[in-house]
């Protein structure tokens, strides 16, 4: 068995969780992270490297020798790093601009959809002036969106046409938003799917959700994500469906575009009355879906990641263990627009209650845990079924966190009980 050293991209809860799940593999020697987190620190040495500098990540691969490079967010995709590593020669889990074009533009995204008839909503794309008059004929009621990568504040789903055109002028003002895309409204609930892709096959990986909206009952803001649970109940036709009208497409498509994909396709779908329709795609592992999906898989995470970075990936679903992951979001008070941080953390209250607490703002000073970002934790709960997960995440966030702090308290209520579609 072939030992390997792995340097990891980013900072946040999926890349701790990415960092976990690589540390588990018997093949890891070293593990590097940049520029990492007091979070993940035992499991991965901090190398002081801007993650969006290629120069500096392929010169630093081919210093240590490093055999993997597994990229997390998607900013370094966006900006060319996959591609300046892997000319220096270094395997890569990531793809490269080309194919992380369908997450850093919208309007991209779209005509990709529309050119190998993936299924999506009708939508316009253009400027502002463009942008104002396809509102206008949808009477308001539409999504707008900004066509470059905004953090997961580029989208505004409106009901009235006050709103959109407001949308239209904020979106339309900011560096992302040069380009708009209007859509029609889709209805339907909503799951993350994701697939890892070698150039030439893909898998799936089970399916989750996310939890976008702030507060409970899906009021409030739409954040980066308060709470994911996997599996997402899925029926086996609509599953079928979305293998064969959005992944088997996908996969064909980008071989059509001449698109080498070695990384993660993650489709955000809608499951409409008219059947899955795609909402998005991120060209990475989701955050947080991340932090329920690795605990559940049956699959060693260092392996799958490298068959895709040298295009050996057997090409059948990631295989998951019997149970269900359901993780909730600690945030700071004052997320996303203010988030104050310093709150008082003890992640260390979690142990021996099933859970897995993942770090996404935090930082150790003097011996304590304090919140040091918008999303500080995942709390991970692990159970036979999403019931018992949930409760057992439930159980543990007042024990890890308190004032200062905020979270959900309904992830993975609804789907409790039925399933989608
Ligand atoms: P996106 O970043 O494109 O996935 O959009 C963010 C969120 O906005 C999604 O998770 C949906 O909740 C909502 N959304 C986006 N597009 C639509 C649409 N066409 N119809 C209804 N809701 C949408
Ligand atoms: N959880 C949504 C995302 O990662 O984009």
């Amino acid at each position: 068995m072939e030992e390997v050293k792995v340097l990891l991209l980013g900072s946040g809860g999926r890349e701790h969780a990415m960092a976990w799940a690589l540390a588990k593999s018997p093949r890891l020697t070293k593990l590097w992270a940049a520029p990492g987190s007091d979070g993940m620190a035992s499991l991965a040495e901090r190398v002081p490297l801007d993650p969006l500098d290629g120069a500096a990540v392929a010169r630093f691969c081919r210093e240590k020798e490093v055999e993997l490079l597994v990229v997390g967010p998607e900013a370094p995709l966006a900006a060319g790093v996959a591609d300046a590593a892997r000319a220096a020669g270094i395997p890569v889990f990531g793809p490269g601009r080309d194919g992380a074009r369908l997450e850093s533009s919208k309007a991209f995204a779209k005509a990709f959809m529309a050119r190998h008839g993936l299924p999506t909503a009708k939508a316009r794309v253009g400027g502002t002036a463009e942008a104002l008059a396809a509102v206008r004929e949808l009477k308001g009621r539409c999504a707008v969106k900004a066509d470059g990568l905004a953090a997961g504040k580029g989208v505004v789903v409106s009901s009235t046409l006050a709103e959109a055109e407001a949308a239209v002028a904020a979106l339309g003002g900011t560096a992302a938003g040069a380009t708009l895309v209007v859509e029609e409204l889709l209805t339907g609930p909503e799951i993350s799917m994701m697939a890892v892709l070698d150039g030439k096959s893909y898998a799936l990986l089970p399916a989750s959700q996310d939890h976008k909206r702030l507060l409970d009952g899906d009021k409030g803001p739409n954040t980066g994500g308060m709470g994911a649970l996997c599996p997402a109940p899925l029926d086996a036709k609509t599953l079928a469906t979305i293998r064969a009208e959005v992944f088997d497409r996908a996969l064909k498509g980008l071989a059509a575009d001449g698109v080498d994909f070695r990384g993660v396709l993650y489709a955000g779908l809608m499951l409409t009355p008219e059947g899955p329709k795609l909402l998005e795609f991120n060209a990475r592992l989701g955050d947080p879906e991340t932090q329920a999906i690795l605990p559940l898989l049956d699959a060693d995470f260092l392996e799958l990641c490298l068959a895709c970075a040298t295009g050996t990936l057997k090409a059948r679903d990631v295989p998951a263990k019997p149970g269900a992951c359901v993780s909730v979001v600690v945030a700071a008070e004052g997320y996303p627009d203010s988030p104050r941080a310093g709150a008082a953390l003890t992640p260390e209250a979690a142990s021996g209650l099933d859970v897995v607490v993942f770090h996404a703002g935090t930082r150790r000073e003097g011996g304590r845990w304090l919140a040091a970002g918008g999303r500080v934790l995942s709390v991970v709960g692990l159970g036979p079924d999403l019931a018992s997960a949930r409760e057992r995440a439930y159980a543990a966030v007042p024990r890890v966190a308190g004032p200062g702090l905020q979270w959900r308290t309904d992830v993975a209520a609804k789907v409790l009980g039925r399933t989608l579609a």
